[in-house]
């Protein structure tokens, strides 16, 4: 790939750079020294499809360095880390090994994970494959696997020695699968950035459900250097609530729609779009926002052809007790990422319930 961009995540000396560029995935390859250390590559199977003989060909590696897994959510399981993890010690790979995640957020987050406690820990790199592993997923370092009572309930914090982002690969990328990165791109403008938000409103959004090339590397690069910031900040999320926790903005509501339908219905950016909306619901119910600002919100997650209303049945107290089980939630209170205005998010674990109950009754009608 045609390097255009590099942009850095300074932990000090956990530090990596975000390479970003169109095409010759081989260059950005060659940043990555694989000398004298044995290196693996996971993908899955949509991504092996097209892409694996190019990956293979930019790393110099074999058919046996290669794990290929079902593509989707239900692969981030304990199953998937198992089988991976017999791959890694079956290939008797040493602590000074590479694992790379070649795919989207689904492979980032398992690769991530298992590269975390093969061994204590060895390095791996992120190859995102979709918009959101390229926006989001593949910056940061929060790695893990699902359990049937939550997302991302296992996991582990291991950042990765190198993002290299193709853009080119993305041409391939599914319409629904685009409008998923779409959502986090949306998330990122609504959080910390209005004038950003307003770009997307202004044309923006329509440029990437379209695929334009140009709009989309300034994009990814804009939420890279967002999503850097933020984690150069605060690395491991405090609890106590960094600024890493407002990265969160719509998951709570989300993250309870994909464990309600068992991890196979909604893709996560879907969920995470309707969750944006429901949090600028409540955001509105409690004075912050505009009701015309919730309708632009939910007039921009429509055009990127994103859902905006819950699975038909799903009630008030399924929510709830879904929600209840959040990482945010701490001493036994449900703490929600809020919109204080456009532009800017906070965690409140003070909002008024019944505002909450509203908005849940509104989307679950
Ligand atoms: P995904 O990994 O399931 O990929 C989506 C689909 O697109 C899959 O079917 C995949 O095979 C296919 N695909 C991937 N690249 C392709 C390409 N170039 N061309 C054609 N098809 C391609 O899903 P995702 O949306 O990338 O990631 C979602 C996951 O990311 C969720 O599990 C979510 O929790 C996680 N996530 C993690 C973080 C983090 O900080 N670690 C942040 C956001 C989301
Ligand atoms: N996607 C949330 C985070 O990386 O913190």
């Amino acid at each position: 790939m045609t390097v255009s961009t590099t942009l850095t995540v300074a932990l000090g000396g956990r530090s990596y750079p975000i390479h970003i560029g169109a095409g010759q995935l081989a260059e950005a390859a060659g940043r990555v020294s694989s000398t004298g250390r044995k290196v693996l590559l996971l993908t899955d199977e949509n991504v092996a499809a097209r892409y694996l003989a190019h990956a293979q060909q930019a790393f110099g590696l074999s058919p046996e360095q290669v794990l290929v897994l079902p593509a989707g959510e239900p692969s981030k399981s304990w199953d998937s880390a198992g089988h991976v993890l017999d791959w890694m010690l079956g290939q008797r790979l040493a602590r000074d090994a590479l694992l790379i995640a070649f795919g989207g957020g689904v492979i980032g987050d398992l690769a991530g994970f298992c590269a975390a406690i093969y061994q204590r820990g060895i390095a791996f790199v992120q190859v995102p494959t979709t918009l959101l592993a390229m926006v989001d997923s593949s910056v940061g370092g929060k790695t893990g696997i699902n359990h049937p009572r939550g997302k991302n309930m296992i996991g582990a914090f291991h950042q990765p020695e190198a993002v290299l982002a193709d853009l080119s690969l993305l041409d391939t990328l599914p319409p629904r699968e685009r409008a998923a990165g779409i959502a986090e791109i949306i998330k990122y403008g609504l959080l910390g950035d209005a004038a950003f938000y307003q770009r997307l409103i202004d044309g923006g959004v329509a440029a990437l459900v379209a695929g334009d090339h140009a709009v989309t590397a300034e994009v990814v690069a804009h939420c890279c250097a967002m999503k850097a910031a933020i984690v150069a900040q605060d690395e491991r999320e405090a609890i106590g609530g960094g600024p890493r926790a407002l990265l969160n903005l719509g998951h709570t509501f989300g993250h309870a729609v994909e464990a309600h339908t068992g991890y196979t219905q909604w893709l996560h950016g879907e969920a995470v779009g309707l969750g944006l909306l429901m949090a600028a619901d409540l955001s509105a119910r409690l004075g912050a926002v505009t009701v015309a600002e919730v309708e632009h919100l939910r007039s921009l997650l429509t055009q990127a052809g994103l859902p905006t209303m819950p699975p038909a049945g799903m009630t008030p107290a399924q929510f709830r007790q879904l929600m209840a089980g959040d990482k945010k939630v701490a001493a036994g209170r449900l703490r929600l990422v809020l919109l204080r205005r456009i532009g800017e998010a906070v965690l409140s674990a003070d909002f008024d319930d019944e505002a909450l109950g509203r908005t849940l009754a509104q989307f679950c009608h």
